[in-house]
């Protein structure tokens, strides 16, 4: 017991101190009452001391939280935040990267019942956010992605699916995820 609070404690603090991302623009899901039902007050507080955190940086959760679909944050928590978009349409994204770690990144629909990729991802980076870099590529905070033709029926209804930013830093070994509730007209 003693040595998880310890652990927690040091978590915290070094979550504190860094920020590494998520996307600002459309915007994203954000932490709520029904996130903390889901995952519970530790993982709020992680979540609101630094909103750009890794999902391993996340603590306390059970599978109830669904950590690994849009790090635990909840569609009924967002429903005002709800895009809107047409097949064909090109979707400008913004993201923050205050700490890159270098690794893969994509964008994909996700289908938030089974949390399983829909289709090819829209955008993807076989390297994004490399730190070894004297600066990031404009695309890696400033991208658009192309929302395509889905079967009929498919995106229609407000929480069935998202846009994921999905970010690995390899040698970090973290993972980022930030979600863009939208429905398909
Ligand atoms: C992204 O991080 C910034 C800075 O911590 C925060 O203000 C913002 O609410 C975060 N956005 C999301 C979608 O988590
Ligand atoms: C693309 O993102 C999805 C989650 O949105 C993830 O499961 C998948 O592993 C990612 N693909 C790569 C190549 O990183
Ligand atoms: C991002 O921009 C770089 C040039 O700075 C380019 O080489 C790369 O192909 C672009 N990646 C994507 C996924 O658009
Ligand atoms: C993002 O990129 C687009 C296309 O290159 C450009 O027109 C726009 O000014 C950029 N926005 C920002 C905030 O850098």
């Amino acid at each position: 017991m003693r040595s998880e609070i310890i652990v927690g404690a040091v978590a915290a603090l070094v979550g504190g101190a860094s920020a590494h991302g998520n996307i600002t623009s459309p915007p994203a899901r954000l932490p709520g009452p029904a996130m903390q039902a889901a995952c519970g007050a530790q993982a709020i507080s992680n979540v609101e001391s630094d909103a750009t955190i890794p999902l391993e940086d996340v603590f306390g959760t059970t599978a109830a939280c669904q950590l690994d679909l849009c790090r635990g944050a909840k569609f009924e928590d967002n429903v005002d935040l709800v895009q809107s978009f047409t097949p064909g349409q090109v979707v400008r994204m913004q993201a923050i990267i205050p700490i890159p770690h270098e690794g893969p990144m994509n964008v994909s629909i996700v289908d938030t019942a089974t949390n399983t990729v829909v289709g090819d991802p829209l955008i993807e980076f076989e390297s994004y956010a490399d730190e070894s870099l004297a600066a990031l590529p404009a695309n890696n905070t400033n991208f658009s992605v192309t929302i395509p033709q889905l079967a009929a029926g498919q995106c229609t209804q407000a929480g069935d699916c998202v846009l994921q930013w999905f970010w690995f830093g390899t040698a970090a070994q973290q993972t980022y995820e930030s979600c863009v509730d939208f429905v398909l007209e």
